[in-house]
């Protein structure tokens, strides 16, 4: 099919494209192509998907192989992958999280955790109230988008603005925290400890927290943040669910962003790279919580856990995770990465801030006034430009203000040097 025909055919049937927007048909480690055979490197990593890198040959074969075998369980038939694909998920999660329920969709998933939460709160007498965080995204089907945090995806959709029973409290964003950096941590525990007073006992049954906020605009707790919401949970008789949908896997430089900090949710929701680029999510906790969940009606959807398709590439795709050491990677390349972003952005005017942790780092675009007024266009201008100059990135954030880099673990010293430099040229020369 001719470019321009796909363009109008995706237009008239499935939605408006910008004409300058690439077309994706092929990809390889953080390597993708175009259409036209134009080369561009993947910094968005799919987004968070691809963290073994595109057609890692390990995941094909095992696609490939899975393929000719079954495709779909039939009824609910035990799949065998997805056991095996539940072991090796128990084996590297923290603490004594060992109960895995796969699902389709990180929306999906986050529903399901929360009705988990709830039905646990229902057997212990408790209220099914929620405690979400500003800034988070936890996805757009109706709950998830209820305990997400930006109002830009609820536009249009005001009965998801304020949902009762679920209390949004501030992230500890330390550049924008009126307590700052040194006192963000507390200042968000105290409005969680003041939202718990408030409400009358018992009514809660958890907080939903990303260790790290990704969509966010890749938000990083300081130190304390998450042992501290740990103990409030405790302290409560809670449930600490932990949404690492983009964060966990090794996008950070740990399996699991939890671990930089030692801190183990009771619930834990993993997607994107759980099914090896296929579509697979989960959330993972303990015998006792699982417990809640013990007649096979209360959770199960037609294709997750019954898709071998999904599972086989997710067995073979933490493989690789593990093997190939791409948390420990991630820690290495990440740090270099951002210590040469930092170095760029040094003294450019509209550059907030650049952080990160492993292989995920944001670029805050802002003005220096009091406020740190969002620079939303520049943001968007280094998008069109790393596009011009073949990186993929993405922009994020509640603002529309930060650009974000999530490549493949797998990116390599040359391509991370490539990246690097074409950003630093435009952040220094094609900004102003
Ligand atoms: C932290 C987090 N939660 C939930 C979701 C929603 O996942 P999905 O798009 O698979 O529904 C995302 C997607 O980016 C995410 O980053």
């Amino acid at each position: 099919m001719k470019i321009m025909d796909l363009k109008e055919k995706f237009a008239r049937y499935m939605g408006p494209i910008p004409v300058d927007e690439p077309i994706i048909v092929r990809g390889s480690g953080a390597t993708v192509e175009d259409v036209r055979g134009r080369r561009y490197l993947d910094l968005s990593g799919g987004p968070g998907v691809v963290n073994f890198g595109h057609c890692h040959p390990r995941i094909t074969a095992a696609i490939r192989e899975q393929a000719g075998q079954l495709t779909q369980s039939p009824g609910r038939y035990i799949t065998p992958a997805a056991v095996e694909l539940a072991e090796i998920l128990a084996e590297c999660t923290p603490g004594v999280l060992r109960r895995t329920f796969f699902c389709n969709s990180g929306a999906e998933a986050v529903e399901s955790a929360l009705k988990l939460a709830k039905k646990h709160a229902f057997v212990h007498g408790r209220g099914g109230g929620l405690i979400a965080f500003e800034h988070a995204f936890h996805g757009r089907t109706t709950h998830a988008l209820a305990v997400t945090g930006q109002i830009k995806y609820k536009w249009g959709l005001d009965t998801y603005l304020t949902v009762p029973g679920i209390l949004h409290v501030p992230y500890p964003y330390a550049l924008r925290s009126p307590a700052g950096a040194k006192g963000c941590a507390e200042y968000t525990l105290d409005r969680v400890r003041e939202a718990l007073r408030l409400r009358a006992q018992g009514t809660v049954a958890a907080i939903i927290c990303e260790p790290i906020q990704a969509v966010g605009g890749v938000i990083i707790p300081p130190d304390g943040f998450l042992a501290g919401l740990r103990r409030l949970c405790d302290e409560h008789g809670l449930l600490l669910i932990f949404d690492e949908i983009f964060v966990g896997l090794g996008r950070t430089g740990a399996m699991f962003a939890c671990q930089h900090w030692g801190v183990t949710p009771d619930i834990l929701i993993l997607g994107k790279a759980i099914g090896g680029g296929l579509p697979l999510t989960a959330f993972i906790t303990t015998d006792e919580i699982a417990a809640c969940f013990a007649e096979r009606k209360e959770h199960f959807s037609t294709f997750s856990a019954n898709n071998p398709i999904s599972c086989a590439a997710g067995v073979a795709g933490l493989r690789v995770i593990i093997e190939e050491r791409l948390p420990e990677r991630a820690a290495v390349v990440g740090a270099r990465m951002l210590a040469a972003l930092r170095e760029a952005a040094d003294g450019v005017p509209g550059v907030a801030e650049v952080r990160g942790k492993g292989l995920l780092i944001g670029i805050e675009f802002a003005d220096a006034d009091d406020a740190l007024t969002p620079r939303a266009d520049l943001a968007a201008r280094v998008l069109a430009k790393t596009l011009e100059r073949g990186l993929l990135v993405m922009v994020c954030g509640a603002f529309n203000s930060v650009v974000r880099l999530s490549p493949p673990l797998t990116i390599s010293d040359e391509e991370v040097e490539t990246a690097a430099g074409i950003l630093r040229e435009i952040l220094q020369s094609a900004l102003h």
